[in-house]
């Protein structure tokens, strides 16, 4: 099943890509992850990517279109794979289009504004591997430790109170629109974000399986 996760930043598409990736045992494809691996390492795409990033903004479709082609022609994501941040234009969607990849569901996780911005602010993220915590609703075991991989985890530089209103502006402003675009296509279905981690995470499988 290939599908793709909607929602504004904070919405909890990394927490429900990572329940599903579980349910599924297909691999979660997250280009906000990968594009934050590559500004750590460095990479010609990475300095590229940095300055958008830190402001809030998109990176170009290019680069984002670039990596994401790669991604999926890999041996682990030709049984389905779970995309989280991917499309966020709509030359981005045309691009899957043409690039002939099927799309089965688009599940969109709706939380109003102010909740993103209380959730955004707990939030924790491990560099390293990119699994997500926050401070009240999703501690990790140990505190300021991944549980997954026992590296520290941080605040994420884009969490700033007022990066996170201008993403939001993007979100509403380029991104939203993608939801016309995948109703057209009968793939969409929009589910409640705002109640706890695993009621959300039943919604969105029962959304899956209808
Ligand atoms: P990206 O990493 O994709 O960020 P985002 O879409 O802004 O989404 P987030 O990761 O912020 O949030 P999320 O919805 O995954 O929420 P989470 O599960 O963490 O992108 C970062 C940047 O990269 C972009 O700004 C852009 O510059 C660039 N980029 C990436 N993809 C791009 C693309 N395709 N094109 C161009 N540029 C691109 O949850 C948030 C918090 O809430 C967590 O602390 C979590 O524990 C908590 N939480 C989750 N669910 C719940 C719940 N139900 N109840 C309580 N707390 C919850």
């Amino acid at each position: 099943m290939n599908i793709i996760l909607l929602g504004a930043p904070g919405a909890g598409k990394g927490t429900q890509a990572e329940v599903i990736c579980k349910e599924l045992d297909i691999p979660t494809i997250s280009t906000g992850n990968m594009l934050r691996a590559a500004v750590k390492a460095g990479t010609e795409y990475g300095l590229k990517a940095k300055a958008a990033m830190d402001a809030g903004a998109l990176v170009s479709d290019d680069i984002v279109i670039g990596i994401l082609k790669d991604r999926i022609a890999e041996p682990d994501a030709q049984n389905g794979f779970i995309l989280d941040g991917f499309p966020r234009t709509v030359p981005q969607a045309e691009a899957l289009d043409t690039m002939g990849v099927r799309i089965d569901k688009v599940v969109e996780i709706f939380v109003p504004d102010e909740m993103i911005k209380r959730r955004v602010t707990g939030r924790r993220v491990c560099l390293d591997c990119g699994a997500t915590y926050h401070i009240d609703y999703k501690p990790s075991k140990v505190e300021d430790v991944c549980d997954v991989c026992g590296k520290p985890i941080v605040i994420r530089k884009d969490d700033q109170p007022e990066t996170v209103i201008s993403r939001l502006e993007t979100y509403h402003k380029t991104t939203a629109p993608l939801k016309d675009y995948y109703e057209k296509q009968g793939k969409l279905v929009s589910i409640d974000g705002t109640k706890d981690v695993a009621t959300t995470s039943q919604l969105v499988l029962e959304a899956l399986k209808g």
